[in-house]
């Protein structure tokens, strides 16, 4: 692209930053819809999280991105916060408004729209979460909000599995998150149960781990998705289809929370071809 004196400039906060795929997602978008924008990473070191954000008001930042370690420390610099990033506790994506920037969570919205995409109903579903860290637990508000049935919140250390139903489960109004020991899966009751991935194990370079090994487990699971996309294919998704289920990562939750922040800072709606020409383009990294 031709940089100029309107070029608008959104990026990406974090530390580290090197890794990330997101300039790859947004800088194809605004080809796609001839912005004059340019998506570009910034390394933040520790402690200065709010001068970042006040630098970026300054210089009329038209969006940022918000990962790791950053995405609940960043909460207190900003104007105002949106409900569902409040409830989780983190925020993703920061939208310019007047005075400073609105924190907003599109990790799950995005996992919603990838779920939609590929046909998986959350409503209604019988749901066992494995894992209780920040992820597991926007998952599990997520699944609890958009009516799932019964969430089965399956975590090494119990206590964390304990707080996160407390919250979610206050927080809704319901009882449906319960809170299990990982341990304990062969005493959940017989089902077909929608399975989401939401912990560490089985990321590059410990491809060949998965959380549950056991393969009577997976014979429980109609479908599997995994929060994880490197490897291309974990090993618990080998598992779900080798129990004949069909098994997705997390490539598309990337995906989707990246087009819905693209949406928010430019004011479009992304259509499924363009996003479907940016899916194509992440995909080579992996496969
Ligand atoms: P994130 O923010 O990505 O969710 P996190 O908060 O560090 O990361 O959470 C990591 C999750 O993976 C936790 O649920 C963790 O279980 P504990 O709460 O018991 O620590 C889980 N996890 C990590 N390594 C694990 C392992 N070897 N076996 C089982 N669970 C593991």
């Amino acid at each position: 692209m031709e940089i100029d004196g309107k070029t608008r400039t959104c990026g990406l906060i974090g530390n580290p930053v090197e890794h990330t795929l997101s300039p790859i997602i947004h800088n194809t978008l605004a080809e796609r819809f001839s912005h004059n924008l340019v998506y570009v990473p910034f390394l933040v070191e520790s402690g200065k999280i709010g001068d970042a954000v006040k630098g970026a008001e300054a210089l009329g930042i038209l969006g940022l991105n918000v990962t790791v370690p950053y995405k609940s420390e960043v909460i207190p610099w900003l104007k105002e916060v949106d409900p569902l990033a409040e409830a989780i506790g983190a925020v993703n994506t920061l939208v310019s408004v007047q005075g400073g920037f609105k924190g907003c969570n599109t990790d799950m919205t995005g996992l919603y729209r990838a779920m939609e995409s590929e046909g998986i109903r959350i409503e209604g579903e019988e749901i066992i979460l494995l894992g209780a860290g920040g992820a597991s637990r926007a998952v599990a508000y997520l699944c609890a909000v958009k009516g799932a049935k019964r969430i089965y919140l399956l975590n090494r250390t119990l206590d964390k599995a304990q707080k996160v139903a407390g919250e979610v489960n206050g927080r809704t109004g319901r009882e449906v998150v319960m809170p299990m020991r990982l341990e304990e899966y062969g005493k959940l009751p017989e089902g077909k149960y929608l399975a989401i991935q939401g912990t560490s194990v089985g990321l590059a370079p410990h491809a060949d781990e998965a959380v549950i090994e056991d393969k009577a487990f997976y014979g429980n699971i109609h479908t599997g998705f995994d929060l994880i996309y490197s490897p291309w294919e974990t090993k618990f998704m080998r598992l779900v289809r080798e129990s004949g289920a069909e098994a997705y990562n997390g490539l598309k939750m990337l995906l989707y929370q990246g087009v819905i922040a693209y949406e928010l800072w430019n004011g479009v709606q992304v259509s499924g071809e363009d996003a479907k020409e940016v899916y194509e383009k992440l995909k080579r990294y992996f496969v």
